[in-house]
């Protein structure tokens, strides 16, 4: 939820613009990093009955949505242009139509009201994430599970973090998405597979896992889902689901935490952040809470894609310009 309003007078805001994938968000962070609010428009359910994010439809709701949704945040927090001081917006990775949505939105912002424009990479505004709602403690292991990427990295500063590990196939939530498809799941499934999960049921181990330190793939893991539903026998619908559901997400969760074990271990690092849509993942909370890790788990609201992280990793980058 929005925190405490800053001084009126002494306001200096970065504006935030995300259109990478399915979600229109925009958001309001002073130069201190402190969020003023965000506002977003999700295409997702929308787009569940193609089975996943269409990009040309995506950019399309993104065109229809992002000036009404930026009008009316301005509005509801009494922002005037006067208080904004840079626009940022999600330069890359994504789909390209609705990157380009958002872009071309930002620079005509920019030239409108003479105000700087900054572009920001949004797997770093996943990581920063966390600042939204908890002091950020350097140095730190991030691991960013979305329905677009599964990576982690050595976070040692808001301008230096190293690639560790990433997906060399499908990213996680991608992978949950695609399992829920076999088991007749709507899109996104990866909150549904969550519910399903219940860890009192009996279910096999689907697939062995691979050393820690091999890069992450769901490839193995899709194919071993597919021929242990066509085991089952499906009298019972929502038992085969939670079957399913179960044994996919023991196995997936258990090679995260593996890899964050190994990682913590050979870095010597004590702090773990958690951010992108699957960081929402109860078992995945559960699992990590058992560690000795100061873990921080990004806030439900700003775990998914959302204008506030990209106005956030904006502020922390325009500090540094200073
Ligand atoms: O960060 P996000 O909005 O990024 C992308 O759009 O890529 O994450 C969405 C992804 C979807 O694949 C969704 O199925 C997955 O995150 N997800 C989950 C959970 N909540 C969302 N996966 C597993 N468990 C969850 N609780």
């Amino acid at each position: 939820m929005t925190k405490k309003r800053p001084n009126k007078k002494f306001r200096k805001i970065i504006l935030g613009i995300e259109t990478s994938c399915d979600d229109t968000g925009i958001g309001l962070v002073t130069t201190d990093g402190e969020l003023i609010g965000d506002l977003k428009f999700s295409s997702a359910q929308i787009q569940a009955q193609y089975g996943g994010v269409v990009p040309e439809v995506a950019a399309r709701f993104h065109a229809d949505q992002i000036l009404p949704l930026t009008e009316k945040l301005l509005k509801q927090y009494d922002v005037s242009i006067a208080e904004i001081v840079a626009i940022t917006y999600t330069e890359q990775p994504g789909l390209i139509g609705c990157l380009l949505v958002g872009q071309a939105f930002a620079k005509t912002l920019s030239w409108l009201w003479n105000i700087p424009i900054l572009a920001i990479n949004h797997i770093a505004a996943h990581i920063f994430s966390i600042g939204l709602t908890e002091p950020i403690v350097f140095p730190f292991l991030a691991l960013v599970a979305s329905g677009k990427t599964t990576s982690l990295f050595h976070v040692k500063s808001f301008s230096d973090f190293e690639l560790l590990n990433a997906t060399i196939d499908d990213a996680i939530g991608e992978a949950y998405d695609k399992v829920g498809r076999i088991m007749n799941l709507a899109y996104p499934a990866g909150p549904k597979i969550d519910q399903l999960y219940n860890d009192h049921l009996i279910v096999p181990n689907l697939a062995q896992q691979p050393p820690a330190n091999k890069p992450f793939s769901y490839s193995g893991i899709k194919t071993a889902a597919i021929n242990y539903w066509k085991t089952l026998d499906h009298d019972n619908l929502v038992h085969s689901q939670q079957l399913l559901a179960t044994a996919f997400q023991k196995w997936v969760i258990k090679s995260l935490m593996r890899k964050i074990d190994y990682y913590q271990k050979k870095l010597n690092l004590t702090n773990v952040a958690i951010v992108g849509g699957v960081a929402a993942n109860q078992l995945l909370r559960s699992e990590i809470s058992k560690t000795n890790l100061k873990v921080a788990l990004v806030d439900h609201q700003y775990a998914t894609d959302n204008g506030a992280m990209v106005a956030y990793y904006g502020a922390m980058l325009y500090n540094q310009d200073k």
